[in-house]
């Protein structure tokens, strides 16, 4: 089987926040190495794209929502925004503020669940996240709570990855993250669980179209989007 069936391996909703949290606990160390492999460095592009699709102004208080490691934070400090960070894995977070420790960089981290964010209505200038939204359990209320914190005015953000739709490159796609991603994800970090999750997280994922909707439905208006990397990533924005 090389493209992953839509929702098969995959924990049921009331499970999925303890299951991601756990997962994202045990290859935390793993991470960023993982990242640069599987993407072979594109995904430091791709996280410079969407923070040029919120384009923050200096100063601006902008909310990195499922921040893991922080690489989004590290972007907006170089734009002299005042960035802070929430994710429910302190152990992601954690291993980010070590690697930021060192190059003698910080960042506010707050752990906080998606679908209960913890901060006031309207506080933000601006929000991102960064293959966040297939991981939560609810993302009616994940949107709906991004929405919440945000200023009237304020944008959010949204990059992920999706399934591409081209048939043949479809089939390519299953083969790489479906098979080789897997393989070389548990040599990497031992965690057998953790890089099949991957692929079947995005399968069962809605298409870029599907997500601006449901963007549109939790009120946000303005929503764009555009995918990069041949159609397997795209970044959404709308606004407050
Ligand atoms: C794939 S990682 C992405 C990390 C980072 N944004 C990046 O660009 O590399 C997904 C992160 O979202 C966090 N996460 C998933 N569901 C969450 C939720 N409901 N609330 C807070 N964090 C969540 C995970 O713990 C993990 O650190």
């Amino acid at each position: 089987m090389s493209v992953p069936v839509p929702g098969l391996g995959l924990p049921t909703p009331a499970a999925k926040s303890g299951y991601v949290s756990r997962m994202f606990g045990s290859i935390a160390g793993h991470y960023d190495l993982m990242n640069r492999l599987m993407t072979a460095g594109m995904d430091r592009g791709w996280r410079r794209a969407a923070v040029r699709a919120l384009a923050p102004v200096p100063g601006s208080l902008i909310l990195d929502v499922g921040t893991g490691t922080g690489d989004f934070l590290d972007l907006l400090a170089e734009r002299d925004c005042r960035a802070v960070g929430t994710d429910f894995s302190l152990p992601m977070m954690l291993a980010g503020r070590a690697r930021r420790a060192a190059d003698g960089r910080a960042a506010p981290l707050l752990a906080g669940d998606a679908l209960a964010l913890p901060f006031a209505d309207q506080s933000f200038d601006g929000l991102l996240n960064g293959f966040l939204l297939r991981n939560v359990a609810d993302l009616d209320r994940a949107l709906s709570e991004l929405r919440r914190v945000l200023k009237p005015g304020a944008a959010a953000v949204c990059l992920e990855i999706t399934w591409p739709r081209a048939p043949i490159f479809r089939q390519a796609f299953g083969l790489y993250f479906g098979r080789l991603v897997p393989l070389v994800g548990r040599a990497i970090s031992g965690d057998p669980e953790a890089y099949s999750y991957l692929p079947r997280s995005v399968a069962a994922f809605v298409t870029a179209p599907e997500l601006a909707e449901r963007m549109r439905t939790a009120g946000f208006r303005e929503v764009t989007y555009r995918t990069l990397a041949l159609g397997t990533v795209a970044i959404h924005r709308g606004v407050r």
